[in-house]
């Protein structure tokens, strides 16, 4: 795990768009998979450009949503569908039959997410997969208490999740309270993870998270045990973290380690 703390919110965008593109260029055809919410909106913006300047080509990546509110259809204006759309696919040369969604709607539930799971694996598993992280540490849907190995499934959304997302809504009853999201299993199987998350009302679970120990009651904690965890936060994320100058120092000497590395191979060779 890796922890990357930016000055703001703009910065650990620019961050994880520098990954993905890095990630990209050494593989063009990226499989991806993708959250909705207010944080990684700075990085399906900058990726559009990136695309709009063609420095990056979408043409064989392929993506695959997180989550999404069951019981609202795609053209539902809340649906992760809908949002996936208007805010990142129409902008990019992304092919439609590259794109692999949740349904909010599905006739058979069980055997949609079994379905699911078996186009991730059909596309060789997800390469990267971007999360946010809820306030009471949820990654996807997978609230506390979430099995450490599930896979893409129906879940109960958290009352404190029902509240903080009743804002995109007209009120709290109208916020669905089931979803279907892939599981942590699932998710601990894509290749890197790269977590964002901007602002002080993260703190708290960014430090429990990364700190304090591996447990369901804090579901992103898990990622410590990912071999390719990058978690990129801003200063105020990272406000509580008791090790921040360890982690800042460590990013700081990350190239000096690759020079050491790599000059202690020429010599040896
Ligand atoms: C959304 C998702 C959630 C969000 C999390 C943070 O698809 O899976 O886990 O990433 O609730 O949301 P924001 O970014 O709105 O703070």
């Amino acid at each position: 795990m890796e922890i990357i703390i930016k000055e703001d919110y703009d910065q650990i965008c620019e961050e994880a768009v520098t990954i993905i593109h890095q990630t990209w260029k050494k593989k063009n055809d990226l499989v991806l998979g993708l959250p909705t919410g207010r944080t990684p909106l700075g990085v399906y913006n900058r990726l559009i450009e990136l695309n709009q300047n063609q420095e990056i080509d979408f043409s064989r990546v392929v993506a695959f949503s997180l989550d999404e509110y069951l019981g609202l259809n795609k053209d539902h204006p809340q649906s992760f569908a809908y949002y996936m759309e208007k805010n990142f696919y129409r902008h990019i040369n992304i092919k439609k039959e590259n794109i692999f969604r949740l349904e909010g709607t599905p006739k058979d539930v069980d055997r949609h997410c079994q379905e699911y799971e078996e186009k991730i694996k059909s596309q060789g598993g997800l390469d990267v997969l971007i999360l946010g992280i809820g306030r009471n540490g949820h990654i996807g849907f997978n609230e506390p208490s979430s099995s450490l190995s599930s896979r893409t499934r129906v879940k109960t959304l958290a009352e404190e999740t029902v509240e903080v997302n009743s804002r995109f809504f007209e009120n709290k009853d109208e916020v669905p309270r089931f979803c279907l999201t892939m599981g942590i299993g699932t998710i601990m199987e894509s290749k890197m993870i790269i977590l964002l998350a901007s602002g002080e009302d993260k703190s708290e679970a960014v430090q429990k998270s990364m700190e304090g120990p591996v447990t369901a009651s804090v579901p992103a904690s898990i990622l410590q045990l990912h071999p390719q965890a990058k978690i990129i936060i801003d200063q105020k994320a990272a406000s509580r973290l008791i090790r921040r100058d360890y982690y800042q120092w460590v990013y700081r000497n990350k190239e000096r380690v690759s020079d050491f590395l790599e000059r202690k191979k020429t010599i040896s060779d």
